[in-house]
């Protein structure tokens, strides 16, 4: 595929006819979801996956979503059991990736699972994802559209601001809508939340009617991308702040006086939709220091959290 260019695409009906027909030739395609844009790639193909990593400067060892148009569709890749059943019909098609066994005969290249013997699913709720899918027919590997530690794309503009040139196409659907990382959650053993997003943990454990246990950053990374430092601006970020720093860029939540405003009414939805558009553009903005209010710990607020906590780890 052409490295010249990135081709812009209309998500109408030729451009998801030319979508899928990149897709198909082993390119890639970057394509919006509720949650953010994936960069996305026959699932199938090896050759394509790899330019996945290559485009992202991905570690290897750091496993893909595997995105499809159905709850059928899933169940020829993976072992499905009770937990999954219930976690499907609650939340998918939406923001939500489970993790479960993987079949044998699945077809999926080795380098989309880094070598595990599970994979992570996830039916998008989106309608462009969800037309391009079923255009493809077939499992389509996802990481977010930007390169390995940055800030994920809310938007096109995002995705050709990082990658232009790497990739063969970008599917523009505006803006999505959650603007957050779907939850990840472990399903192969003992429910284990691997990742906080857009479905909470206490959605989770109402419709498990089961105990979740959050999966312990320091214990082992079993989503290896959950690294400490990721979603960095290249600004350094102040978490917490109560009170500004002359030259801060001033990224508010709630009733402050503040640059840009995740919520001024405090709503965590708002405040999470608004989070990676905030930031790429406070730090396209050249400020040094990106000083955040604090974002109470509830609900959505903790994967707004952890999503923080890593922009603001040491790198
Ligand atoms: O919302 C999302 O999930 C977006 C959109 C594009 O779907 N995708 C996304 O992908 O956030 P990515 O690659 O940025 O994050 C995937 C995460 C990584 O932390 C990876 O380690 C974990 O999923 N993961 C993938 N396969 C796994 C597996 N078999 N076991 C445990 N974790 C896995
Ligand atoms: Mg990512």
């Amino acid at each position: 595929m052409a490295e010249l260019g990135t081709q812009r695409l209309q998500p109408d009906a030729a451009g998801l006819s030319s979508a899928a027909a990149i897709l198909r030739g082993g390119g890639l395609v970057a394509f919006p979801t509720e949650t953010v844009y994936g960069l996305g790639a026959d699932a199938c193909d090896d050759h394509a996956v790899a330019r996945i990593y290559a485009a992202k400067g991905r570690p290897s060892f750091n496993p893909l979503i595997v995105h499809l148009p159905s709850v059928a569709a899933v169940k020829e890749l993976v072992e499905w059991n009770d937990a999954a059943e219930r976690a499907a019909q609650a939340f998918w098609p939406g923001p939500l990736t489970l993790v479960l066994p993987l079949k044998p005969d699945a077809g999926v290249s080795k380098l989309v699972t880094a070598g595990l013997d599970t994979l992570a699913v996830r039916v998008p709720s989106a309608t462009v994802a969800h037309n391009l899918l079923t255009e493809f027919d077939g499992p389509v590997a996802a990481p977010s559209a930007n390169t390995s530690g940055q800030i994920s794309p809310t938007r096109a503009e995002h995705v050709l601001g990082d990658l232009s040139g790497k990739i063969d196409a970008v599917l523009d659907g505006g803006a999505c809508a959650v603007g957050l990382e779907s939850t990840i959650l472990g399903l192969a053993g003992t429910p284990t939340l691997l990742r906080p997003g857009g479905v909470t943990l206490d959605q989770l454990t109402q419709v498990l009617a089961a105990p979740v246990t959050i999966r312990d950053d320091a214990a082992e990374i079993s989503a290896p991308g959950q690294i400490k430092s990721h979603y960095a601006p290249r600004a350094r970020v102040r978490l917490n702040a109560t009170s500004w720093a002359s030259g801060e860029a001033r990224l508010g939540f709630g009733e402050v006086d503040c640059d840009l405003n995740l919520s001024a009414t405090a709503d965590l939805t708002q405040a999470a939709a608004n989070l990676f558009e905030f930031l790429h553009r406070l730090d396209a903005g050249h400020a040094k220091i990106i000083a955040v209010s604090p974002i109470p710990n509830t609900g959505m607020g903790a994967a707004i959290n952890d999503r923080l906590n890593r922009a603001a780890a040491d790198r």
